[in-house]
């Protein structure tokens, strides 16, 4: 049984308005426990909006949403339990982070669980740490932290309460290829080492292929294909039309490929790349 799946979602922003617009449209997916999926479309496609329901942070205006099976929407107590049992680490982190000190903000939703006073500092303490944001940062103001340290905090909330499924909407967006790395290689580490779940919104289509396993397309608020990374990158041309592109090393070794050059097309990834021309360049040394 998969841990989360939708059956028919769709989410209409301001029904009795001149505004109305339909954000995600009939939207039936599944992901599997412990899977690491990936979602990804062009700015307003409906992936923001598409993963808000998954916690029950937004109610379907038409269609259903499991958890383990079961409908979230049941009853209070089911939409209360997707809350913990899923945890969202929204797009913007100052929508998350509104406590007057970052420990309040990492403490909220292990309180909001009705644990005790001890485990909510054991927690606030080993997500802090997790996340590597340093114990004296715990005292400041969110406001006061740097964008990259706004992130963790905000990923360190979420890890607090220990969700089965992890949701981060656009975790790096705005930082460095260092800062990039750090946060995702943290994720990927937090998924190996519990065994969660994690669904990955990002525009970056290489970081993307380079975490996770399948991907979810979203275009123009209708889930336009899924598949594993091959699958959906080998189709540049559609990609293209979605306002999307494959990473800019697959196109190096398109490149290449065109003039004759005896490598692989299916490069996704720099490490890919990187090890594809070791080979290629141990091949030629051999000839
Ligand atoms: N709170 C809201 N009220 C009204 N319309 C909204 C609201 N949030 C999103 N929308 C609209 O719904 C559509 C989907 O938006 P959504 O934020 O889900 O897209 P997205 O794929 O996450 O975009 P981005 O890549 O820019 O984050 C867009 O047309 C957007 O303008
Ligand atoms: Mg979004």
């Amino acid at each position: 049984m998969p841990i989360i799946s939708t059956s028919g979602l769709t989410h209409v922003y301001g029904e009795n308005t001149p505004f109305k617009v339909a954000a995600i449209n009939d939207i039936s997916i599944e992901i599997g426990k412990g899977e690491f999926v990936g979602i990804i479309g062009h700015t307003g496609s409906g992936k923001s909006t598409l993963i808000q329901h998954l916690n029950g942070i937004l109610k379907p205006s038409a269609g259903k949403v499991f958890l383990e099976g079961k409908d979230i929407w049941e009853n209070k107590k089911s939409v209360r339990q997707a809350r913990f049992k899923v945890g969202l680490c929204f797009q913007y982190p100052e929508y998350q982070l509104f406590e007057e000190s970052v420990y309040k903000d990492i403490a909220f939703g292990p309180k909001n669980m009705g644990l005790s006073e001890k485990e909510i500092d054991k927690r606030v303490v080993q997500a802090a740490e997790y996340v590597g944001l340093a114990a004296s940062l715990l005292e400041k103001s969110p406001f006061d932290l740097s964008g990259g340290e706004k992130r963790r905090a905000a990923i360190a909330g979420v890890m607090a309460m220990q969700p089965a499924v992890l949701i981060l909407d656009e975790p790096t967006a705005g930082l460095d290829p260092r800062g990039r790395d750090k946060i995702l290689n943290l994720i990927k580490d937090y998924r190996e080492s519990t065994g969660s779940t994690v669904v990955l919104v990002s525009h970056s289509m290489e970081d993307v292929a380079k975490y996770v396993q399948r991907v979810l397309v979203v275009r123009n608020s209708r889930l336009e294909m899924q598949g594993s990374i091959k699958d959906i990158y080998s189709k540049g041309e559609l990609l293209k039309d979605m306002g999307l592109d494959v990473p800019q090393i697959t196109k190096v070794f398109e490149i290449l490929q065109g003039k004759g050059l005896d490598v692989r097309g299916d490069i996704f990834t720099l490490e890919e790349g990187f090890n594809e021309l070791l080979k290629f360049f141990g091949k030629e040394v051999s000839v």
